[in-house]
C-alpha cells in the first residue's frame, strides 16, 4: 500500500465545547453532548474518505467523573445509545470499534455493550475508531508502571531484562499498545491544553487548536485540520 505522508495515519480529537454550544442556545448541556454524536459520525465518515486509518476520540476523562452525577449518567447513556445505533453502520463501512481507558470504573452493562461492539467489529479494517473513555494519560503511564513493577518483582531474570527496556518496549505496556502514536491531535472549543490526554503518545504529534465547538465540527472543519497538517514539516529533532 502506498502511504501518503500528507494524510495522517492516526488523527485524534479532544472533543470539547459541548456544554458551551448548548448554553449558547439556552439549552441543557446534554443537548450539546447529543449533537456532538452527529459530529462523531461526520468526522468518522470523512476520515474514511480521506484515507485516515485510525480516528481516536477523547470522550470522557478520568477527571470527568467529578462532574455532576446526572451529567455523568447522561453521558454514559448516550454512549450506549450511540453504540447500539451505530453498530450496523460500523459493519457496513468496515469500522473497527475500540474503547480504551480505565474500564473498571464503567458499569457492567456498558462494559458488556462495549465488548459486544468490539467483538462484532473486530475484523473490520477500513478504519479503527478508538474511543477513550474514563481515560487519562497519567493513568495510562501509571498502569503500565504498576504492571512492570509486578512483573519485575515476580522474576529476577525478567527484572534484569526490564531494567534495559527501550521506549518501544515500554509502549507495549500502555493501553494503546498496537496503535500508532497520533500524527495529528485536534482540540476544539478554543482551549489550548491537552487535559491529561495521551501524554506519552503525543511526543511528536502535530497539534491543531480551533475555536469551533465540537457540535459544529463537521466534514469541512475536519478537512481544514488535515489541510493544515499537510503543510507541517515534521523534523523529529533532525535537520532537513
Ligand atoms: C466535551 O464538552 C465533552 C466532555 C468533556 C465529556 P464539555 O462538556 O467539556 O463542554 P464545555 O467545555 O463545558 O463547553
Ligand atoms: C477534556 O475536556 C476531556 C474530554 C474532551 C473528554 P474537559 O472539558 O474535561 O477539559 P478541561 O476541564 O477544560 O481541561
Ligand atoms: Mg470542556
Amino acid at each position: 500500500m502506498v502511504v501518503n505522508s500528507k494524510i495522517p495515519v492516526h488523527v485524534s480529537i479532544i472533543m470539547d465545547g459541548n456544554g458551551r454550544w448548548a448554553k449558547e442556545r439556552g439549552k441543557e448541556r446534554y443537548y450539546g453532548h447529543a449533537e456532538g454524536v452527529e459530529s462523531v459520525r461526520a468526522c468518522t465518515e470523512e476520515a474514511i474518505r480521506q484515507g485516515v486509518r485510525y480516528l481516536s476520540l477523547f470522550a470522557f476523562s478520568e477527571e470527568n467523573w467529578n462532574r455532576p452525577e446526572e451529567e455523568v449518567k447522561a453521558l454514559m447513556e448516550l454512549m450506549v445509545k450511540a453504540m447500539v445505533n451505530e453498530l450496523p453502520s460500523f459493519l457496513k463501512n468496515g469500522i473497527r470499534f475500540m474503547v480504551i481507558g480505565n474500564r473498571a470504573r464503567l458499569d457492567s452493562s456498558l462494559n458488556e455493550q462495549i465488548d459486544e461492539c468490539m467483538r462484532k467489529t473486530a475484523d473490520c479494517s477500513n478504519l479503527s475508531l478508538v474511543i477513550f473513555m474514563s481515560y487519562s494519560g497519567r493513568w495510562d503511564v501509571l498502569q503500565a508502571a504498576r504492571r512492570l513493577a509486578l512483573e519485575a518483582a515476580s522474576d529476577p531474570a525478567r527484572a534484569e531484562a526490564l531494567g534495559n527496556m527501550s521506549a518501544d518496549d515500554f509502549s507495549r505496556y500502555l493501553s494503546t499498545s498496537g496503535i500508532p502514536d497520533p500524527d495529528l491531535i485536534i482540540r476544539t472549543s478554543g482551549e489550548v491544553r491537552l487535559s491529561n490526554y495521551l501524554l506519552w503518545q503525543c511526543a511528536y504529534s502535530e497539534l491543531y487548536f480551533t475555536d469551533i465547538l465540537w457540535p459544529d465540527f463537521r466534514e469541512k472543519e475536519f478537512d481544514a485540520a488535515l489541510a493544515e497538517y499537510a503543510k507541517r514539516d515534521r523534523r523529529y529533532g533532525k535537520v532537513k
